[in-house]
């Protein structure tokens, strides 16, 4: 007998691309084969995310798209699962669109809500849990290179930023058993990988105790028992929280060589007023201290940020709060985006929407600007250094040049036809762009 297939799209954060792969493997178990070809999938799922407006757009477009395959074929089963099937509910159903909404911790029921849809009868499950972590479940790599994994170390979040959605999709925040995730780690590595990203929404309020209440590791804690698997092992990490990433976790980077050089620290905005408001709990001196503590211990140590321009209320003179904060920084990178209301969140309840799209727009494209020119200048103070780069395969560009990251993060490309992904080779940097670092070969 052949096995039913299913096909899922991925949008969103890494967590949700390490859902995709708990999925999988609970699909696998009951018989289910994973493609990659949506016209022999009997279940189509999108695993969604509900973060900006956009976002979700872009999903109800492809609901629409997921319906013409059901035209051809009247048994294919549509699901809408993650984020925004957490946020939205009912209005999936009611659109008569979809056969299956579950939510982030509704995942070991895929199985059984799959096998009970019929034609008008839609299956739904979005309770969130305290619990659930999917703490043994062997997620099924769904990455193309082989070379890096993710592993999820927590769910759902604590804080309450005021113009996030996070925490109504994802539920509270719970920490995965740490023997789990050193375990999870030891088996990729023995599969092959060479590097480990760990995530959560705030890694470094990662606290787990056992259930005899002996033992508690934390961030700092974990980092160190993942990054003893094999020197050979990276370790990578997303996302720190400004208020949270403490001492003991910045020195734990350092005394490890494989752990990665390189911290995701989300600023949301230069400005304490807008900060305030955002309720993030720490100030703009606050962000820079924990950015000079960093470069202290850590000259070397890539950094990456987050930015939202245009929130609730903010002036120019908040506005260039931020492009000052940028300009002291010199972040390598940004995701930069202007605001989007998120229903139900705190600022859509208390404070009006009030930038017009215009300012946020031009005070979006302004911080872009400086963030290139800032990347530049960042990329280019790497020319002339030693690097060690792990391969992750071909270049996109010249199939004769390699290309992999540094510890820093910054993608390195370099003429190379004799190593192959998942190697370590030791490079030196000739030359830039704002975002990669065009190298050779080097003896070490
Ligand atoms: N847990 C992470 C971020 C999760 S969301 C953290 O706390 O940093 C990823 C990024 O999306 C956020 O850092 C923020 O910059 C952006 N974001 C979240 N909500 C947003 C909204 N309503 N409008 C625009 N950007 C938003
Ligand atoms: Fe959202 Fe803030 Fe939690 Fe990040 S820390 S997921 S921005 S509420
Ligand atoms: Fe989006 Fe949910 Fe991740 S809202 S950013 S998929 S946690």
């Amino acid at each position: 007998m052949t096995h039913p297939k299913v096909y899922i799209e991925t949008y969103g954060c890494q967590m949700n691309v390490n859902d995709t792969e708990v999925i999988f493997s609970i699909l696998a178990k009951e018989g289910y084969d994973r493609t990659e070809d949506i016209s022999e999938a009997s279940v189509i799922m999108a695993n969604t995310c509900s973060v900006r407006d956009n976002a979700e757009q872009r999903i109800w477009g492809r609901i629409d798209q997921f319906n013409i395959q059901k035209k051809e074929r009247e048994d294919v089963i549509i699901g809408i699962v993650g984020c925004m099937a957490e946020r939205l509910k009912d209005k999936l159903l009611d659109s008569h669109k979809v056969d299956l909404v579950a939510g982030p911790d509704s995942y070991r029921r895929l199985p059984e809500l799959i096998a009970a849809v019929r034609p008008g009868h839609p299956q739904i499950d979005v309770m969130l849990s305290r619990e659930e972590t999917y703490a043994e479940i062997n997620p099924v790599r769904i990455d193309r290179n082989g070379v890096s994994a993710f592993i999820s170390i927590m769910r759902g979040c604590n804080n309450v930023c005021s113009y996030c959605v996070v925490p109504y999709t994802r539920g509270v925040e719970r920490s995965r058993d740490a023997h789990t995730i050193v375990r999870e780690a030891c088996d990729v590595f023995h599969q092959g990988y060479k590097e480990v990203t760990l995530l959560g929404q705030n890694v470094d309020s990662y606290l787990w105790k056992s259930d005899d209440g002996q033992e508690t590791v934390n961030f700092a804690a974990l980092l160190r028992m993942v990054a003893e698997v094999s020197p050979e092992l990276r370790v990578r990490f997303s996302t720190s929280n400004p208020q949270d990433i403490s001492d003991e976790v910045i020195e734990t980077m350092a005394a490890y060589e494989n752990i990665c050089r390189h911290i995701h620290l989300p600023v949301q905005s230069g400005s304490d007023r807008m900060l305030e408001k955002m309720r993030r709990r720490y100030t703009r001196a606050w962000y820079l201290d924990r950015v000079a503590k960093i470069r202290s211990v850590m000259p070397d140590c890539g950094l990456t940020t987050d930015v939202i321009a245009g929130f609730c209320s903010e002036t120019e003179e908040d506005h260039k709060d931020t492009l000052s904060l940028f300009d002291e920084v010199c972040f390598d990178t940004a995701f930069m985006f202007y605001y989007s209301e998120r229903p139900g969140t705190i600022a859509a309840r208390h404070y009006p929407d009030d930038v017009d799209i215009e300012t946020k727009t031009r005070r979006l494209n302004e911080i872009i600007a400086l963030q290139n020119r800032k990347s530049l200048e960042s990329y280019k103070k790497d020319i002339g250094k030693t690097f060690k780069v792990l391969v992750e395969g071909p270049s996109k560009k010249n199939p004769e040049e390699l290309c992999g990251r540094a510890s820093n993060n910054k993608m390195c490309v370099f003429p190379d036809t004799v190593h192959k992904a998942g190697d370590y080779v030791t490079v030196k940097v000739k030359d830039c762009t704002s975002a990669t670092l065009l190298c050779e070969l080097s003896e070490s």
